[in-house]
């Protein structure tokens, strides 16, 4: 694979222009009036993997938007890697927090600047690449097959039911994943677990009508304010989830396991000042990294009700609402997470409201085990661009997709991404490193060669 950075060296601009023209589609998967973008975002992604040299493009319909599958088998015999990512994006919002346009994509500070440069276009852009760096020097070792979704944003409703039923299209040896981060780009690491989600929607409702808070106020119940303390006792004062059985079935993490995540370079100081906040806050005992990785949680992700518009109404409003999920760990179940706190935001609704509890998207966490032996040829692929051997790491994130894989297709994930936890992924101005960009690039092949030579 010596040929790999003179490939990128020679290339470097157009793998730079075709990434840009991906990055002006907005794939945004979760609001509709996206939807024709997203479809020709799939399509656009095919035609990469077309002119890359992949057979058997395809733009799978689904209900929701399409996948993206293609493949090149050299010999039936060789193993096969199955390459997975996403081209949808999160929305742009809010937009005006945004130093340059989302779906125009600049450079700044050595740093792509786009909704989507992250998380994921940019990595799976990188797989990309990286395969037709190896077809053009007939260095493509084993099989490899494409599977690149358009629903990863909005929990793939589709993509559980399109691997059920095309598990022939899809048989691999292993997946091979970029859509997680690095520690620093001095500082390589893998992905050795994710978390998973439970994603709930909730309604109290109080009056029959939005009333005079005048007229009604300080007799009759604000679901607002109900609402606010139903979510305050969620969590008591040592940061610990209240709802009953919700750490029944967290696995316990080794002393040693722990030690070892204590070594992890990790500045609060710096990690503070990027966020502008005095203070982190968490569960008592754990640190900020345990807290955002191996712990779970529950963070309220949107609360609404009354009036938000201009000026002021002094209303008591009938109706409020929240979204709050729930982060998982090893051996929580989001099923049975999301029927624990449909039971217990019920029990503690007071007489004075009525409570609807919704239940939308999950996905189970994931551990990838160390002496798995592909993830032997991730180490040794990074160890051989980085320059240093990857940490081990678990990431706070969830890939749901990850856990049915392996469920379905019976094959574990490599999570090997470039990103940076500073990449602004989800939030306004996200960015992704020039330098990480080209790692990927370069680094990928060479998984793909320790991998074929593994056994
Ligand atoms: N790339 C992220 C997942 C991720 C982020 C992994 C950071 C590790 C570190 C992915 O695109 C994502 O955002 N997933 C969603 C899944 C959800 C919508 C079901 C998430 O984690 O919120
Ligand atoms: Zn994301």
């Amino acid at each position: 694979m010596d040929f790999i950075n003179n490939y990128i060296e020679t290339n470097k601009e157009r793998l730079l222009d075709e990434l840009f023209a991906l990055l002006r589609i907005p794939s945004v998967s979760a609001d509709p009036k996206y939807k024709a973008d997203v479809a020709r975002t799939a399509h656009a992604v095919a035609d990469s993997l077309r002119a890359a040299g992949a057979d058997n493009v395809r733009v799978n319909a689904t209900e929701g938007h399409p996948i993206v599958t293609a493949e090149k088998i050299i010999n039936p015999s060789l193993p096969t890697v199955l390459c997975y990512g996403h081209y949808d994006v999160q929305p742009a919002d809010p937009v005006d927090l945004w130093d340059s346009p989302p779906f125009e994509p600049v450079i700044k500070n050595g740093n792509i600047y786009a909704r989507g440069a992250c998380d994921d276009k940019g990595q799976v852009y990188m797989h990309v690449k990286a395969f037709e760096a190896m077809m053009q020097n007939n260095a493509l070792p084993c099989n490899v097959k494409f599977i690149i979704e358009g629903e990863e944003e909005v929990g793939s409703p589709n993509l559980g039911t399109f691997i059920k039923e095309n598990k022939d299209l899809l048989s691999c040896d292993v997946i091979l994943i970029s859509d997680t981060s690095i520690i620093a780009n001095d500082v390589p690491s893998v992905t050795v677990g994710l978390r998973g989600l439970t994603y709930m929607e909730v309604e109290v409702t109080g009056p029959n009508r939005d009333l005079h808070s005048g007229v009604y106020g300080g007799a009759v119940a604000n679901p607002i304010n109900t609402l606010c303390d139903m979510i305050s006792s969620l969590i008591d004062k040592d940061g610990h989830i209240t709802i009953e059985g919700f750490y029944d079935d967290v696995a316990l993490i080794s002393d040693s396991e722990r030690a070892e995540m204590a070594k992890t370079p990790f500045s609060l100081d710096e990690y503070k000042q990027d966020l502008a906040i005095n203070d982190v806050k968490g569960e008592k005992g754990y640190s900020t990294l345990e807290r955002s990785s191996i712990r779970p949680t529950l963070d309220v992700n949107g609360i609404w009700g009354g009036y938000t518009g201009e000026g002021s109404k002094t209303v008591l409003p009938s109706k409020a609402y929240a979204k709050i999920s729930m982060r998982l760990v090893p051996d929580q179940s989001s099923e049975k997470i999301a029927e624990l706190f449909d039971k217990h935001f019920n029990k503690i609704a007071p007489p004075y409201v009525k409570v609807k509890v919704t239940h939308h998207h999950g996905g189970e966490p994931v551990v990838v085990p160390l002496d798995f032996p592909p993830m032997q040829a991730a180490i040794m692929a990074m160890e051989k661009t980085f320059g240093k051997k990857p940490i081990p790491t678990r990431e706070g994130g969830s890939i749901p997709i990850v856990a049915m894989f392996e469920k379905v297709l019976g094959a574990k994930s490599i999570l090997m991404g470039f990103g940076l936890n500073s990449d602004a992924i989800h939030s306004p101005n996200e960015h992704y490193g020039l330098f990480n960009y080209y790692k990927g690039i370069e680094t990928l092949p060479w998984f793909f060669k320790y991998y074929s030579e593994l056994k």
